[in-house]
């Protein structure tokens, strides 16, 4: 028993020691990471985590680099100035180390992808309405008839598209929120991906809005526009009921002048009595 357990301790010594010796891999950002169009400059970012006598930027498979920056600290910064189609690729970065002295393996691919606006962009709808509550399933469809390449659905907020998909034959692709919550509220695009060696897209489509109505649940719980409304009732009824009518405010998230469709007031209400009169 003793003598295995020594050698799985050396091999796992042995692992240790041969992962230490590489030198870790680099990570490459592109500025701006989404909505570039051609004749744009962008910016790729390669970030190491130690020192470098060189770092070289690649197209993706493509065993010659495009360029190369010496003595690099930390980060080298290329530019790829009047973009192109053919500049619609992905692309990686490597560098050689000082110490630990070796040359590192690739950086994960980035895609630069570039709109081209001789597409035309996607329709989009949503169901089965803007204002929903908690919980309710949401349908996005984005069509595209002519091109049927991959639809994306964007999130405002987001740099990646949050869901794809390969349209239906009829070029439309529907996208599902099971089940929102206020994470999900928010303003939604499409585009699509037009096939090819490049990768182009089309423009982003309209937008749709989502907004979901938080649960009145706990009491005394902050909402977005809260106020204090105080009156006074008159004597109830035959039944001992009283009846009082509360003035809705509604809240409002855009800077004035901004907002097109006003949203549902939603009154939450305290309460007191002195009990049967
Ligand atoms: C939402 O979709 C799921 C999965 O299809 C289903 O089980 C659930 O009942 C749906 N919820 C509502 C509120 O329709
Ligand atoms: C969404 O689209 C509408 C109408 O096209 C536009 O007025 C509004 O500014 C857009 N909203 C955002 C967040 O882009």
């Amino acid at each position: 028993m003793a003598p295995m357990a020594a050698a799985l301790i050396l091999g796992l010594w042995l692992v240790a020691v041969s992962r230490a010796q590489q030198v870790p891999r680099p990570s490459l950002s592109l500025h701006p990471s989404q909505g570039v169009s051609l004749g744009d400059t962008v910016t790729l970012q390669c970030h190491l985590p130690q020192p470098a006598a060189w770092v070289r930027l690649y197209r993706y498979q493509n065993p010659t680099y495009i360029e190369q920056k010496d003595n690099v600290q930390d980060m080298a910064e290329f530019s790829l100035a009047g973009i192109k189609q053919a500049d619609a690729v992905r692309y990686q970065c490597q560098y050689q180390g000082l110490e630990p002295a070796g040359t590192s393996e690739k950086s994960d691919p980035m895609e630069l992808v570039v709109t081209d606006h001789r597409y035309p962009p996607p329709g989009i709808s949503l169901s089965p309405r803007e204002y929903v509550k908690m919980e309710t399933n949401i349908t996005i469809q984005c069509w595209n008839q002519e091109y049927r390449g991959t639809i994306f659905l964007h999130k405002d907020g987001h740099s990646a598209p949050i869901q794809h998909q390969e349209p239906d034959g009829g070029g439309t692709a529907t996208f599902t929120l099971f089940g929102v919550t206020s994470a999900d509220s928010g303003t939604y695009r499409c585009s699509y991906r037009v096939g090819g060696s490049y990768l182009l897209s089309s423009p982003f489509g309209d937008n749709v809005t989502l907004e979901v109505i938080p649960r009145p649940a706990p009491p005394r719980a902050t909402s977005r526009s809260s106020e204090t409304v105080q009156f006074q009732v008159s004597p109830g009824d035959s039944e001992g009921l009283t009846y009082a009518q509360l003035q809705a405010v509604t809240p409002s998230t855009h800077p004035p002048g901004t907002s097109t469709t006003p949203e549902p007031p939603i009154i939450y209400a305290e309460v007191g009595t002195q009990g049967p009169r």
